[in-house]
């Protein structure tokens, strides 16, 4: 099939990647020609495992390819996907303007039947807008061409992004024609061999089903946040309470580690703009500004341990900060737990040595000449001189590191770990105290 995506971001390139991988030919636009020119030469912007090599063989093959023009690329595709960003504005809500810019090209160049479908996360009700907008330029225009608009939102996980766009755990595909349906049930079939895993509804429903999940999850790490700042207080350890309270099917084991907080390009923003859609609904959606607000709250959780253990003195204090990214396998610093701490330990007066596998170089270009803080190569260099070690980003180097160097390397025996990778007792042979998330205060 012949498949055009607007956007060359996250959602984009790996949607076009993977149908290119399975033997569609797709067109990827960005207005970005300096990202255009440099993909078209297997360079990618972003680090996603497995991403590279599909990209370069199916660009030589020539069933992936790059374009700036508009006009070309809608011309290209039966079926158009619309993975452009949708920004929080700033009541929270998203931000529709490079999604209607998109709608708009469509409906000046198309001239035939063509799928329009919505990959991007957007809020209930844009599809209408979208068929509005292609409508008007149609009608400008003098054209009469039938097209369907159609929600296909995507769950992908950075750094996994691949694999679960190859093997999805469902696929949501909201339309209320027929037309669409047979396309993409075609158009995802590869996918779908062994089980049935597309979905099919009505579009307002396939709209609330990604906030939905995106909101359900961030729900469930607010509330284990929750319960283990309770636990601290009360003096249990939420890592026998979450083994406890997981081991029971109805919960699973699966997305309820407590931490420093949920960051990246899609939890806070979705669980903002769904409570802003609430409030344009005249409803007040309280559980998700409370999952928000306890978010907040807990990126400030490492930074109160450490200034506590230092009596509220930072003035001049080094820190070893190991874990950059919002997560690990990913170079993503989007809203990342590590730059509320960084920003709160400069304002102190202490000082950063950070290591990162991958998050290096976005840290540089959001913090140039930053005062206070220094990137090092490896993260024992990290090590040399600190006061202590903090940990962000649960990096698998990070799991089984040299405690004996560590004890060495810094001046106060004291890690704080804002991923619970270690065991108390573990640290004390090394002579190390240790502060994590829900195990004392
Ligand atoms: C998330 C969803 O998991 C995807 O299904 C969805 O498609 C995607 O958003 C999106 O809307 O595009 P992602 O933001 O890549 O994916 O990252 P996650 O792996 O979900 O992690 C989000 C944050 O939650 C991270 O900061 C992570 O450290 C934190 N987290 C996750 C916890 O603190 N505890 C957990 O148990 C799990």
């Amino acid at each position: 099939m012949r498949i055009t995506i607007f956007g060359t971001g996250y959602v984009g390139l790996v949607t076009g990647a993977c149908l290119a991988e399975v033997g569609h030919h797709v067109m990827c636009m960005d207005v970005d020609q300096n990202k255009i020119d440099r993909l078209r030469q297997g360079i990618i912007p972003i680090y996603e495992p497995g991403l590279e090599p599909i990209v370069s063989h199916n660009t030589e093959s020539g069933r992936l390819q790059f374009t700036t023009d508009v006009a070309e690329a809608v011309t290209f595709g039966d079926l158009q996907f619309i993975a452009v960003g949708t920004p929080s504005d700033e009541d929270g809500s998203a931000d529709l303007k490079y999604v209607l810019a998109v709608a708009g090209s469509i409906g000046e160049h198309m001239d035939e039947y063509k799928v329009v479908i919505d990959k991007s996360t957007v809020p209930v009700g844009t599809a209408d807008k979208v068929r509005n907008t292609i409508s008007e330029k149609l009608k400008a225009r003098g054209v009469s061409t039938e097209f369907d608009v159609v929600s296909n939102p995507e769950f992908l996980k950075e750094g996994a992004a691949v694999a679960d766009f190859m093997k999805p755990d469902r696929i949501i595909v909201g339309t209320e024609t027929e037309r669409p349906r047979e396309l993409l049930r075609e158009l995802y079939y590869p996918f779908n061999r062994n089980h049935e895993r597309v979905l099919f509804m009505d579009v307002r429903s396939a709209e609330l089903t990604k906030y939905a999940a995106n909101a359900m999850l961030a729900t469930k790490i607010s509330f284990m946040n929750e319960i283990a700042n309770l636990a601290e207080r009360l003096g249990a350890d939420i890592e026998n309470v979450r083994r406890g309270i997981g081991s029971d099917p109805r919960i699973g084991y699966h997305f309820i580690y407590p931490g420093c907080g949920y960051g990246g390009s899609c939890f806070p923003k979705d669980v903002k703009a769904l409570a802003r859609t609430a409030h344009e609904y005249d409803y007040d959606a309280r559980l998700m500004n409370a999952v928000e607000a306890v978010n907040n709250s807990q990126k400030y959780v490492l930074f109160d341990k450490v200034s506590h253990y230092f009596k509220g003195d930072l003035n001049g204090k080094t820190v070893a900060l190991w874990g950059l990214s919002f997560k690990p396998k990913t170079d993503d610093m989007r809203e990342a737990p590590s730059r509320v701490l960084m920003e709160k330990l400069w304002a102190a007066g202490a000082s950063v040595q950070a290591f990162d596998p991958e998050a290096m170089e976005e840290t540089q270009k959001i913090y140039p000449d930053q005062p206070g803080l220094q990137l090092c190569g490896t993260k024992e260099q990290a090590l040399k001189g600190a006061d202590c070690l903090v940990i962000c980003t649960e990096w698998k180097e990070f799991r089984s590191p040299d405690f004996e160097q560590i004890a060495a390397a810094i001046r106060f025996p004291v890690v704080f770990d804002g991923r619970n990778l270690y065991d108390e007792q573990m640290l004390g042979r090394y002579g190390l105290s240790y502060y994590a998330i829900g195990r004392g205060l």
